[in-house]
């Protein structure tokens, strides 16, 4: 078993993911990467060699291609670290990606696909670790959830709720694992400069809105850095910005308020898809 504590990445090639992994490996974890894009992977595996260090012992980057849809890879994920690492102290389900539809508009083949990825994908993270995790009695899971997996947002239905349901799973796991030594963290964050956008599925009527080229984005590494700061450490949820903070709060307990700031969005973006695709 390798002295160094292990973390394990889905959602690894790109974004949130690629930098919570190098600011693990930072920090002296072994890190394992998992997603789609074996060139990216590799590519994140060198920048966390290098974070970690010339004179660290041994190979600090384990890339495993997966596919998080598919259950049987998620568990080949988790035997393929422990084969080589022998424990993991951390699991970070942050694979994920966006659709752009009114509910109403939605295909049905839509809304599987995205909670294939952003529910079960995770679910299955969480349910392959979390036998190891409670042998050793200890570990942390991070299931990455959003802002708006707290709030709907308007042409984001099928993502918010595709995150909702995991907030929830994350939410009642946190409860159960806790009598085991096991940390579960449901993570919230705002909107992040990442490749996130470009991949949100129908999703390039978003490039003409004024709303999301206007708004203050928070860099992935600072999620990253945060996410490695409250490792270990009992933290129910993560919720990065202050409008974000208000915007659940209102969504609780004056929904009509949380209403009226969503339809500022959802004007700008009503506004976005009338507009010709030329217009600035
Ligand atoms: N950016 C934001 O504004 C924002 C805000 C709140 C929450 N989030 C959440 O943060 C997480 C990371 O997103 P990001 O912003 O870093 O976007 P990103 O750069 O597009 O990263 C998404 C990652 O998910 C992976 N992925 C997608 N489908 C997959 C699958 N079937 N199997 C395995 N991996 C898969 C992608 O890798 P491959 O394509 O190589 O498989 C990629 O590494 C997501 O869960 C997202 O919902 C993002």
């Amino acid at each position: 078993m390798t002295e160094r504590p292990v973390a394990v990445v889905t959602g690894a090639s790109s974004g949130i993911g690629a930098e919570t992994a190098l600011a693990y490996a930072a920090k002296g974890y072994a890190v394992v990467l998992a997603a789609r894009n074996v060139d990216n992977l590799n590519a994140v595996a060198g920048r966390c060699r290098a974070a970690a260090g010339e004179s660290a012992a041994g190979d600090v980057a384990l890339v495993v291609p997966t596919d998080v849809t598919e259950h049987r890879q998620v568990d080949a994920l988790i035997a393929a670290a422990m084969d080589v690492f022998g424990r993991i102290d951390v699991m970070v389900n942050n694979a994920g990606y966006g659709q752009f539809a009114r509910v109403h508009e939605l295909d049905e083949q839509d809304l599987r696909d995205i909670f294939e990825v952003n529910f079960f994908g995770a679910f299955f993270g969480c349910r392959a670790v979390a036998p190891i995790m409670i042998d050793r009695g200890r570990g942390h899971i991070f299931n990455i959830s959003s802002v708006i997996g707290k709030v709907g947002s308007p042409f984001h239905g099928a993502y918010s709720a595709s995150k909702f349901a995991l907030s929830g799973l994350t939410q009642a796991m946190r409860v159960e694992m806790r009598p085991f030594g096991v940390h579960v963290t449901d993570v919230c964050p705002a909107l992040t400069e990442t490749g996130f956008s470009g991949n949100v599925r129908n999703g390039d009527v978003r490039q003409r809105s004024e709303y999301l080229r206007r708004t203050k984005k928070m860099h992935p590494a600072k999620v990253a850095r945060r996410i490695v700061a409250r490792t270990g450490k009992r933290t129910p949820q993560m919720i990065f910005t202050a409008g974000g903070r208000l915007l659940i709060l209102l969504g609780t307990v004056w929904p009509r308020a949380a209403d009226r700031l969503m339809k500022v969005y959802h004007d700008d973006l009503a506004r976005a898809l009338r507009a010709p695709d030329d217009a600035p």
